[in-house]
């Protein structure tokens, strides 16, 4: 087949304006699912483009960080209802670059949309405090103020729900942003600018620059006018990152990977907690830094579990995200798929024995993407490859212990630390779990992905850099404190 030639281009959004990158040079967006099909050209943006939206995104703050919260919720409200009416649409658009299923992307959208309007709620809220003073007559008081321009740097993995959760924060709270979205999913990025556009957000709030991480992405980051980086993707560029603002100063937020366990004790309903292992690690192809990677079982239900778990992964329907019988869609790209295989190579090599998967899929019309079938490894070592790195991917791997105590130590045995499970009945073991597991998000009998957005979300340890995104944290975050003394003057 060739490729199409016919798919739409889209530019950049400065200063209010669509425009193509000043180099000219565009990049392809292409369906996860079928590499022949060309979803549209978009903006290749370097250092120029950067310095134009840095500079929009300065000019615009002098203005937006003085209008009231309540004209910004105003838009924020219209830009909710704006998706909420395409939401169908985007959420087709967000299957055919991203490659989740559809439900999952109408789904998604259905997120952002949440988001807006929280978002909106939220920036209504009482801000600061007011304290007693040593001297009764001064009024002492804290305001949350804004930061300036900030750099917003999104993963393919959640297009328009992570841009949502940073980008309405850090607007409503008076902020300006220079946002760039990972290059792989431009077009649910520019989607969502279209939202807040056409809601009448004011030129150079907001302004979106597409490209690759060498050419936009680092002009972006050491830029010394941007106030404050907020980032979620992968722990290598995370680090790179904290080194960066060691000499800019620029305030940093980080959401990077997890190798995120499950336990499963033997009092639990174990068809309840087959299901959630496999809807944790499985949806989203795995593509959740939530998701679920290690499953923790205890030895006296592990053949039980083991064997259920088979036959679920090994039933999963594997192929085009668009169709209603799909559970599960492509990985994001070809590194991904030589990724994911030689990293269940290498933990096959370590001892794991491969029960479900392990193969790309090529038959049945997957020729053209990049499908990799449900994986499931028994007798992972706790210090393994496998049993320490994240893979990104449909992969699931079984841990067996003997008893609550040793599941505990297994499952903080990580760098990471974002989400985690327990499947049991007895309450004392779910509290005593959410009490000594080290990660930012705790379930009980449910699976280790989901993130409302009215709640603190974010991990401890490497997962995270001990800030919070969404509901209260991100006023945290996206402002900052200043202190006030009002003195009456003298004779009054
Ligand atoms: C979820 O679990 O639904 O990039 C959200 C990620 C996370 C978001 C997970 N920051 O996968």
């Amino acid at each position: 087949m060739t490729a199409t030639t016919t798919a739409p281009t889209y530019g950049n959004y400065i200063a209010g304006e669509w425009r193509p990158a000043s180099s000219g040079e565009t990049m392809e967006n292409r369906n996860p699912s079928n590499r022949n099909e060309l979803i549209g050209t978009f903006a290749s943006s370097d250092a120029n483009d950067v310095n134009a939206a840095i500079a929009a995104a300065q000019e615009a703050f002098e203005t937006w960080r003085k209008t009231s919260p309540i004209a910004r919720a105003n838009i924020l409200y219209k830009a909710a209802e704006i998706l909420a009416s395409r939401q169908n649409q985007i959420g087709q658009e967000l299957t055919r670059e991203e490659g989740k299923t559809l439900k999952e992307g109408i789904g998604e959208t259905g997120r952002a949309i949440q988001i807006l309007r929280y978002v909106a709620g939220e920036i209504q809220q009482p801000s600061g405090e007011h304290y007693p003073s040593m001297t009764p007559q001064t009024l002492l008081y804290t305001v949350r103020e804004p930061l300036g321009p900030i750099a917003v740097v999104t993963p393919w993995n959640f297009p328009i729900a992570i841009p949502a959760w940073k980008i309405a924060p850090a607007i409503g709270f008076g902020n300006t942003v220079v946002f760039k979205p990972a290059s792989l999913t431009p077009l649910c990025a520019v989607r969502f600018i279209e939202a807040l556009h056409e809601a009448g957000l004011p030129a150079g709030v907001v302004n979106l620059v597409t490209g690759g991480a060498a050419k936009a992405g680092n002009s972006l980051v050491r830029d010394e006018r941007i106030t404050a980086i907020s980032f979620t993707g992968s722990e290598q560029v995370g680090k790179q990152l904290k080194k960066i603002v060691a000499d800019t100063g620029t305030k940093l937020q980080l959401e990077m990977g997890g190798k995120n366990p499950a336990i499963v004790l033997a009092d639990a309903d174990l068809d309840h907690a087959v299901t959630h292992l496999v809807t944790g690690a499985m949806w989203s192809t795995g593509q959740k830094c939530t998701a679920t990677s290690r499953a923790i079982v205890d030895r006296r239900v592990a053949d039980e579990v083991t064997a259920k778990l088979t036959e679920r992964i090994r039933a999963l329907t594997v192929g085009d995200p668009l169709q209603n019988d799909t559970q599960l869609g492509p990985v994001i790209d070809q590194d991904a798929v030589d990724r994911i295989i030689g990293d269940i190579g290498k933990g096959t090599s370590e001892g794991a024995t491969l029960l479900a998967g392990g193969t790309r899929l090529e038959d049945n019309g997957r020729g053209d993407g990049y499908f990799v079938a449900p994986t499931l490894l028994g007798d992972v070592a706790p210090s393994s490859y496998l049993g320490q790195e994240e893979l990104f991917g449909p992969v699931l791997g079984i841990i067996t212990v003997d008893s609550y105590d040793e599941a505990i130590a297994v499952a903080n045995q990580v760098r990471f630390g974002l989400s985690a499970s327990i499947f049991t009945r007895d309450l004392g073991k779910a509290l005593s779990f959410a009490r000594e597991i080290q990660a930012g998000i705790v379930h009980v009998n449910s699976e280790t992905p989901g993130a409302e957005p009215h709640v603190p979300f974010g991990g401890y340890k490497g997962s995270s850099s001990y800030s919070r995104e969404q509901g209260k944290a991100s006023r945290e975050f996206f402002t900052q404190t200043k202190t006030v003394y009002i003195d009456p003057p003298p004779g009054n």
